[in-house]
């Protein structure tokens, strides 16, 4: 039976990173049988432009039915008034999908390492994983607004809220996925100052109950962002919330080099048959100034069809196979201009790095 994707290319380098990321999949196709079937869907600027609304009914109601989205971004869209932004964006989506696990992996590949802003000895060997709560948190909290108050002068307010529930079913992510990797959690909020810092650390307190195996650890926020540029092999899963998700997976980015290697996942909770809603997307946004130079980098959502493999279809040879041929293209040198470069090597185009990609992946099957 066919693997049902629906495929989302966005705005801004969207469509450019996207269509080698479908030049992987016919590749998959042709060579490995996956069966994997893409149906286009539009959403964003464009569509906002044909039809008046940035995402369609239709197009929600794909998304819930797919078994899994593969999305490019969204973004440079502030021409759109805000409230149909938030209602039809990517966060609508996010939510009415119920993607509350956001799987963000970090790895420095070998053949990168000069790409990195941090020292090699920093950098070598790092993987971990941010797992980054997306449902929740001041991203969708309420109360919010801008109110004009009796002086005329305004105030704004946005509501940090977790649930118990919120924070238990992420933090049960974080515990499996540790204990199949090297069996480390770092739980990272700000609990000497947020009230929702604090009911996060005793949630996650009371669940190590039940994962004894798995090494516990928890650290505040700032001190997290410190010891992610000082030593950051020290991690290997990493859970928090919405907002510091946001902005640690970002910093954590320059480990790899730059923002265009970042794959993520973010995932619901499964259904009766035992499916995850599931959306796979590359961490960087739609990059309006660099956007038609055919130069972004596809890497971020090639590596984002390899976590679909590996998270929705099971496919994890076939996962590995695409991480091997990225880190074989880097190894041979291949960047795109976004990758820092010594000695005036000419980088490669969105479509060379793709290219380059393939060969690899040719190779490696044969
Ligand atoms: C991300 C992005 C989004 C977020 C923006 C585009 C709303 O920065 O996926 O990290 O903040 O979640
Ligand atoms: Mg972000």
């Amino acid at each position: 039976m066919a693997r049902n994707v629906l495929f989302i290319p966005g705005d801004g380098i969207g469509p450019e990173v996207m269509g080698e990321a479908r030049k992987v999949i016919e590749w998959l196709n042709a060579k490995r049988r996956t069966d994997i079937a893409l149906t286009d869907a539009a959403m964003g600027l464009g569509e906002w432009k044909r039809t008046g609304s940035p995402m369609s009914d239709e197009t929600i109601a794909a998304a819930k039915a797919a078994d899994a989205v593969l999305f490019g971004a969204v973004g440079g869209d502030e021409e759109i008034p805000r409230k149909l932004r938030r209602e039809r964006g990517l966060l609508a989506l996010r939510r009415a999908m119920g993607l509350y696990a956001n799987l963000r992996p970090v790895r420095a590949y070998e053949g990168l390492l000069d790409a990195s802003s941090l020292k090699e000895r920093v950098v070598r060997g790092v993987d971990m994983v941010v797992l980054r709560e997306l449902s929740s948190g001041v991203y969708f909290g309420e109360p919010r607004g801008i109110e004009t108050l009796p002086n005329g002068k305004r105030r704004a307010v946005d509501t940090q809220s977790y649930t118990e529930e919120e924070i238990e079913r992420v933090a049960r992510d974080a515990f499996l996925l540790a204990r199949s990797r090297r069996g480390l959690l770092a739980s990272v909020e700000k609990s000497n100052v947020m009230e929702t810092g604090r009911l996060w650390r005793d949630v996650v307190t009371a669940m190590h109950a039940e994962y004894p195996d798995v090494t516990l650890r928890h650290v505040l926020s700032d001190n997290f962002a410190m010891q992610l540029i000082r030593e950051p092999r020290q991690f290997d899963v990493v859970v928090t919330d919405n907002l510091f998700g946001d902005l640690l997976s970002d910093a954590s980015a320059m480990i790899a080099g730059s923002l265009g290697m970042l794959p993520s996942a973010s995932l619901g909770t499964a259904d009766a048959s035992g499916r995850r809603p599931a959306l796979y997307e590359p961490v960087h946004g739609s990059a309006p100034d660099i956007a038609g130079k055919g130069i972004a980098n596809p890497i971020a959502a090639i590596l984002s069809v390899a976590m679909m493999l590996r998270h929705s279809f099971g496919l994890t040879a076939d996962a590995e196979l695409i991480e091997k041929a990225v880190e074989a293209a880097l190894a041979e040198g291949a960047r795109t201009a976004d990758l820092y470069m010594q000695g005036g090597i000419q980088p490669l185009t969105t479509l060379g790095m793709g290219k380059a990609i393939l060969a690899k992946l040719d190779t490696l099957a044969a």
